[in-house]
């Protein structure tokens, strides 16, 4: 499979509210202690619960459009799987794009909710799943494009994380290998925290 991997700084947003996200999730980053994501799930949740509001992890939509089509070989009717989806308002922007087959999942319950019923109407082809990413075997579908955004990122820091990437990846493997090889694109990783010597293109 081969992965583009990008790394940086959060985005920088234009408007007050984005310029305060980036101030927290900095200040995550710089905390000497670790930010909870290896209390997984109930972690996310918790966290989604207490802002139900988009909340965009490194790279917005305008940063990553190149990559993504370069990801997709230019195809809008490309199948994406969209891990680890969060709050991000990247699927949505996406589908304005053009990129209607969007599978989103994430194994927290409540901003899958979220996000399903903030979509339901204007966006009704997104498809949203309550999914462990180190588990897909359940998904039915093949995927020509794979995007991780800051998934990796949130793997390396919790508990057991070389196996648990080590899973996650065989399984994002796996979901594109079920396409015909020559449908087959790229998976699109965005690392932010933490540098993966394993992640390369
Ligand atoms: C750092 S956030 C990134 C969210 C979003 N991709 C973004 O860029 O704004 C990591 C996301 O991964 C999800 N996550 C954590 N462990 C997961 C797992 N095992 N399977 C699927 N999603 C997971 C969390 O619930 C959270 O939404």
């Amino acid at each position: 499979m081969a992965i583009n991997a990008i790394s940086g700084p959060v985005s920088n947003g234009q408007d007050q509210s984005a310029k305060r996200k980036e101030a927290e999730v900095a200040k995550e980053a710089a905390s000497e202690e670790a930010p909870g994501y290896g209390d997984g799930v109930e972690y996310w949740n918790k966290r989604y619960r207490g802002d139900p509001n988009p909340f965009e992890w490194l790279e917005s939509f305008t940063e990553l459009e190149s990559l993504i089509k370069e990801a997709t070989a230019g195809r809008t009717d490309a199948t994406v799987l969209h891990v680890g989806c969060g709050s991000s308002l990247l699927p949505e922007a996406m589908y304005d794009h053009g990129y209607k087959d969007v599978t989103n999942v994430d194994i927290a319950e409540v901003c899958i909710q979220q996000m399903a019923e903030r979509n339901r109407t204007l966006r009704p082809e997104l498809k949203w799943f309550e999914m462990d990413a180190t588990e897909m075997g359940l998904i039915e579908s093949s995927f020509d494009t794979v995007i991780d955004k800051s998934v990796l990122d949130t793997f390396a820091c919790g508990d057991n994380a070389s196996s648990v990437i080590n899973k996650y990846l065989l399984e994002a493997k796996q979901m594109m290998e079920r396409c015909r090889p020559e449908k087959r694109l790229r998976a699109l990783c965005t690392v932010g925290l933490v540098q993966l010597p394993l992640v390369a293109r």
